[in-house]
């Protein structure tokens, strides 16, 4: 990450979108282009980083920055915001997208697993919050964008961190919410079903049978629309609020039962 650009006599505000190289956050970077923002993308492919920023550049004629970091590595929030405020810019809007998922059952995952999607999921994705929030509060403005899932609204066997992962992300953007209600700040949380993205390229298809797949524009749009008129959860489309809704009023010890031989159909058979 070679600090790469003249430094400015006033810090420009720039929205941060990490894992704005594809999938959901590449979606969000063409909603936050087409207002004319400045866009920070984070992913750890260079090349498909490039890819992004350049196409985004071709259709929105926009100021595109990007920077190749693995946000599982311990000081990646420290390294990645010093290198933005020394670039000349704040973090004006934060979309946090990047997470990782596995399958499987808690007992027998490897301990690498665990903690790299504890570190990118939870400990990154609140310590950029945190960061960026500070200078928020201090300048009366901005906007904090989750990406949870609708998995973070009820515990799931065979997907419990990430689905703990995404509760925690859920309840920490209710509370912030709440706590910058009476200033400008907007905060918000997506929980989406499932989307076709690589990230669902292992079982997308088997998904498809059981759901039709939304597409990252879609999810994009519906979700920053939400955001930019203050709703703190989001759950994009119809089966997104019917899902929601069923959570709410099936009790979650059948939900449990009910999802398990779903996701084993789906991922580990
Ligand atoms: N797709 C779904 O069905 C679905 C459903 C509900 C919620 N979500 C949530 O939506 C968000 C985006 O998922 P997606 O479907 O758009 O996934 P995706 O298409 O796989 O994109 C993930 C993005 O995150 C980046 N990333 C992954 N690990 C990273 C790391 N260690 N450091 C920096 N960047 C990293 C990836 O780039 P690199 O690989 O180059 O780093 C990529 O840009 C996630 O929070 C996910 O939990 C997805």
């Amino acid at each position: 990450m070679p600090d790469d650009l003249p430094k400015s006599t006033a810090p420009r505000p720039v929205t941060l979108i990490t894992g704005g190289s594809q999938g959901i956050g590449r979606a969000f970077a063409d909603c936050f282009a087409e207002r004319g923002d400045i866009l920070y993308l984070v992913a750890r492919n260079e090349n498909l980083l490039r890819i992004a920023a350049d196409e985004l550049k071709n259709r929105w004629n926009c100021e595109v920055h990007i920077a190749a970091i693995d946000l599982m590595e311990h000081d990646a929030t420290s390294r990645l915001m010093d290198h933005i405020e020394r670039q000349g810019f704040y973090v004006d809007n934060l979309v946090n997208s990047a997470a990782i998922a596995f399958i499987g059952s808690f007992g027998n995952s490897d301990p690498k697993d665990i903690k790299a999607l504890m570190q990118l999921n939870i400990t990154t994705t609140t310590e950029l919050t945190h960061r960026s929030l500070a200078g928020m509060l201090k300048r009366g403005r901005g906007g904090v964008l989750n990406i949870a899932s609708l998995s973070g609204f009820i515990p799931m066997a065979n997907l419990a961190i990430y689905s703990a992962s995404k509760s925690y992300l859920i309840s920490l953007t209710r509370a912030l919410a709440e706590e910058v209600r009476e200033t400008p700040i907007k905060i918000s949380v997506v929980a989406p079903g499932p989307v076709d993205t690589s990230f669902v390229k292992h079982g997308g298809t088997a998904v498809q049978s059981f759901a039709p797949l939304l597409t990252p524009a879609s999810v994009a749009r519906m979700s920053y629309e939400g955001f930019l008129a203050g709703q703190t959860v989001i759950t994009p489309g119809f089966l997104g609020a019917f899902s929601r809704l069923g959570i709410k009023i099936i009790p979650h010890a059948i939900l449990l039962r009910l999802l398990k031989p779903l996701l084993n159909k789906i991922y580990i058979e």
